[in-house]
């Protein structure tokens, strides 16, 4: 792969002043990453530009047809000062994941960790250090090819923007409310939904907004075949802590593996607890519910972090978890993954990249 050029901005943006202010996803940094593809040439013209516009043909398929894939990770900044990221490896894995699904062109891992690093340390000053706070990494690949027929497009334009951001439900950890949709559904096996394409998302907000009228602060989808089985939130995958058995959904083909799902995973079978990927129904959750068994839930994922479920609500069933607080469970796996992303906890895993 050919080196990165920059052109470095002269016009820089004034920094947050209050970054416990910061809210999710509003302001963007300086500069931005951007590489081109094209059938014959393959990923080319890497560089960093400053932050802008981009110009796009309004024939470009992917604003037609929908081959637009994004991923998501964050940046961090230590109580010493260090910068790093969290399984940024992992991410450019699955964002390959989603451009095999949706027929577009792969991408160089170590190039593509390497280009963030390099992004990252242009746009130091931007990583927020302020507790629950962190520099959001957006990496998309949009189809740019002018052509109207449905096929997959011959060219591409691989775009990373960065935001610094605080907590991306307006109340930070506190509990949140999650509406269970028993009439739409986000995705089916044998379709897109382990993918993070951003139809996926589109798909979704018909529920979102109907859960919000309703008060929740989102969605817990349920399969697309039965209605029945639990899938994971608009934004984060699931976990049930019972008295015995912490359960997340099993991998389905129909949600998104979360990175933050699998840090879970490993740090609570580190700790010796019981743990399943495995089917779980609602009616199961209920039933468990109603028994005084359902001790936690909570869901994890980059932007979310580890969000306590506060309130399920399935229909007519109110379900009101932990009386509607934080639990221990989600308390201590919440500090384990910001301490180990703050350097302030030991990284047994080796999760943690350097920039
Ligand atoms: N599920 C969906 C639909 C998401 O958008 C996300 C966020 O990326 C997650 C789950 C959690 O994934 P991760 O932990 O990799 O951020
Ligand atoms: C993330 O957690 O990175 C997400 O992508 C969630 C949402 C902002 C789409």
């Amino acid at each position: 792969m050919e080196k990165i050029k920059i052109e470095l901005s002269t016009n820089l943006k004034p920094k947050p002043q209050d970054e416990s202010k910061l809210a999710f996803g509003k302001i963007f940094t300086d500069h931005m990453f951007l590489m081109d593809y094209s059938d014959k040439k393959g990923w080319f013209d890497p560089r960093i530009v400053p932050y802008a516009p981009i110009s796009i043909n309004p024939a470009a398929s992917g604003l037609h047809y929908g081959q637009l894939i994004f991923e998501g990770l964050k940046a961090y900044r230590s109580k010493t000062g260090e910068i790093v990221m969290f399984r940024p490896e992992k991410n450019m894995k699955r964002l390959n994941a989603s451009n095999e699904r949706l027929c577009m062109p792969t991408v160089d891992v170590d190039f593509m960790v390497g280009a963030l690093k390099e992004l990252i340390r242009i746009e130091k000053d931007w990583v927020p250090a302020a507790q629950g706070t962190s520099l959001y990494i957006r990496p998309f690949i949009i189809a740019t090819e002018p052509f109207l027929g449905v096929k997959p497009s011959g060219d591409y334009m691989f775009i990373v923007i960065l935001s610094p951001v605080g907590s991306y439900y307006p109340n930070g950890i506190q509990p949140v409310g999650i509406y269970v949709e028993n009439e739409y559904v986000r995705a089916i096996r044998g379709g897109v939904g382990h993918a993070k394409c951003a139809g996926n998302y589109a798909a979704s907000m018909k529920s979102q907004i109907k859960a919000a009228e309703k008060g929740f602060a989102q969605v817990l989808w349920l399969d697309g075949v039965e209605r029945k089985y639990i899938e994971e939130v608009g934004a984060m995958n699931i976990f049930f802590a019972f008295e015995d058995e912490i359960v997340t959904p099993e991998l389905s083909g129909s949600i998104l593996p979360g990175i933050t799902r699998a840090s879970i995973l490993d740090l609570l079978k580190s700790w010796g607890m019981p743990v399943s990927e495995r089917r779980i129904s609602i009616d199961e959750i209920i039933e468990a519910y109603d028994g005084g068994k359902l001790k936690e839930v909570f869901g994890t994922g980059t932007a979310a972090v580890i969000s306590p479920v506060g309130e399920l609500t399935h229909g007519d069933k109110k379900m009101v978890i932990n009386n509607g607080e934080i639990g221990k469970l989600s308390k201590k796996l919440y500090d384990e993954i910001t301490g180990i992303q703050k350097l302030e906890r030991e990284d047994k895993f080796g999760w943690i990249t350097r920039v």
